[in-house]
């Protein structure tokens, strides 16, 4: 084995027996007794594999599984023996798997072994699928509202230094668009730096911003460069920055303003040409008006405000194409499982509300394409009861706007383009003899859907 392992447990004995024991397989190994160093050191790390023991002093384990599957982490929990509710829970949550205590090594190590595996492989895919993507911004969606804004991304993205302030409900793809418009902008090929402000705090965030010099505190045992020495040249995406704490907001008010700024304990002005790339799921105004925020920087960070709107709020096409680009992406990382999504799974997906938004959408696909198995074609079985059970809660507008025979016109249109124009596929896929699917194409006009490159 390689790779990298964090422990999260509050009992010392626990973590050091299993540290040494990881250690032996040659992993490199970090440990914390708290869900608040863990979160740190995570952040700091970025480990491959974190094992989170459920009971934690400080905060709920839930929380932090919840806090670092949705940084992409790859968690296992220990849990106590007999706790097989709570195990069942956390898998659906997003942990990858779940040991009971007295931890049995052998079966950790099958397990770790195969979470190691597997978040190597999640790296190494997704490495693949980014640098193929040709249109970094198709995913947003082809319906208007999303072009407008993906052309504003655009516009935003090739200007050199504007500080972009990205807006949205958790989930809604705040990060995945942050990438993005370093990847569309003229610093590509430098790096980009992403720190968030609610997992880490006081010294120790401060000082993975700006650094610290030898001596500086206690633990300063050699000089750092903080992260926006690094990101030099290149782009700082700084996640929920409405999270940041006060007595930071200053300091990174006046770096935006000069470009310049101290490393604790420094005196020496440290220049660098970095964008900002700020990102909040809160009512940054809100904060402002209660004090949380300062105005100041609000008003710094706010140059060009991004909003990405909720699932709910998107058209009917959006869903559904990004239904088939996100089950595409899932196809790609794990191919085993169903190769297409069935036009009720389909349906059910457009009328539930997604609270969850994108991330939401991903995971269920996801959890769907591991319930369905070796079955060909997702169906409505496979989705969670609360999806299968929407009625449809997107309001009264789109949905209800829509006949039975468009939307069946819609979707086979889809599927068709979907599979390049293979009626054979086709057909199957939505469970119609072939026959009948040319007496649809013929009624719908559509005998020459799929055939044509830019076919919309
Ligand atoms: N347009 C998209 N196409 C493909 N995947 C997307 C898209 N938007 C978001 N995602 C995926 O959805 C998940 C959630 O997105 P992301 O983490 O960027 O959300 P967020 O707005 O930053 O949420 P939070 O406020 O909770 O941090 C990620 O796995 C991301 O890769
Ligand atoms: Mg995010």
């Amino acid at each position: 084995m390689n790779g990298s392992v964090l422990l999260i447990d509050d009992d010392p004995s626990v973590v050091s027996a299993l540290a040494r024991y990881f250690e032996r397989a040659r992993l490199e190994v970090f440990s914390a007794l708290t869900a608040e160093e863990g979160l740190q050191l995570y952040e700091i790390h970025r480990p491959d594999v974190t094992v989170l023991d459920l009971k934690l002093p400080d905060r709920s384990g839930l929380d932090v599984l919840q806090a670092l599957h949705s940084r992409g982490g790859t968690v296992i929990l220990l849990t106590a023996h007999g706790d097989i509710e709570t195990a069942v829970h956390a898998v659906k949550s997003g942990a990858e798997n779940f040991l009971t205590k007295p931890v049995d090594l052998a079966h950790l190590d099958a397990v770790v072994e195969r979470a190691l595996e597997k978040a190597r492989l999640k790296r190494f895919r997704s490495r693949m699928t980014e640098i193929d993507d040709e249109r970094p911004l198709a995913g947003l969606g082809t319906s208007k509202r999303m072009r407008e804004l993906a052309a504003k991304v655009k516009r935003v993205a090739e200007a050199e230094r504007t500080t972009v302030l990205l807006l949205g409900e958790s989930g809604t793809g705040k990060g995945w668009l942050a990438e993005r418009i370093h990847r569309l902008s003229p610093r590509a090929d430098a790096p980009f730096v992403e720190i968030n402000c609610s997992t880490l705090t006081g010294t120790f965030l401060e000082s993975e911003l700006f650094g610290h010099q030898k001596g500086a505190f206690t633990d300063a045992k050699n000089m750092k460069r903080g992260m926006l020495e690094v990101a030099d040249g290149g782009t700082i995406f700084l996640d929920e920055v409405g999270d940041l704490e006060l007595s930071l907001q200053p300091k990174l008010l006046k770096m935006l303003e000069s470009r310049s700024f101290r490393r604790i304990g420094g005196t020496r002005e440290i220049n660098v040409d970095v964008r900002v790339c700020a990102a909040s799921n809160r009512d940054l105004p809100q904060a402002v008006s209660k004090g949380d925020f300062r105005e100041d920087l609000f008003y710094r960070l706010n140059v060009m405000p991004i909003a990405l709107p909720p699932l709910r709020e998107r058209s009917l096409d959006d869903i559904v194409e990004l239904s088939h680009r996100l089950f595409d992406e899932l196809m790609r990382e794990f191919p085993r499982g169903p190769r297409s999504i069935g036009s009720e799974a389909l349906a059910a997906l457009t009328r539930y509300r997604w609270p969850g938004n994108v991330r939401e959408l991903r995971n269920v696909l996801e959890r769907a394409r591991i319930v369905a198995g070796a079955v060909d074609v997702l169906q409505p079985a496979h989705l969670p009861p609360e999806i299968i059970g929407a009625t449809d809660v997107r309001g009264t507008g789109q949905v209800a706007l829509v006949s039975m025979e468009e939307m069946e016109k819609r979707h086979i249109k889809r599927t068709l383009l979907h599979l390049k124009g293979n009626r054979t596929r086709t057909a199957k896929v939505l469970g119609i003899s072939r026959a009948t699917l040319h007496s649809k194409l013929n009624k719908y006009g559509l005998e020459r859907a799929g055939l044509e490159a830019d076919d919309k």
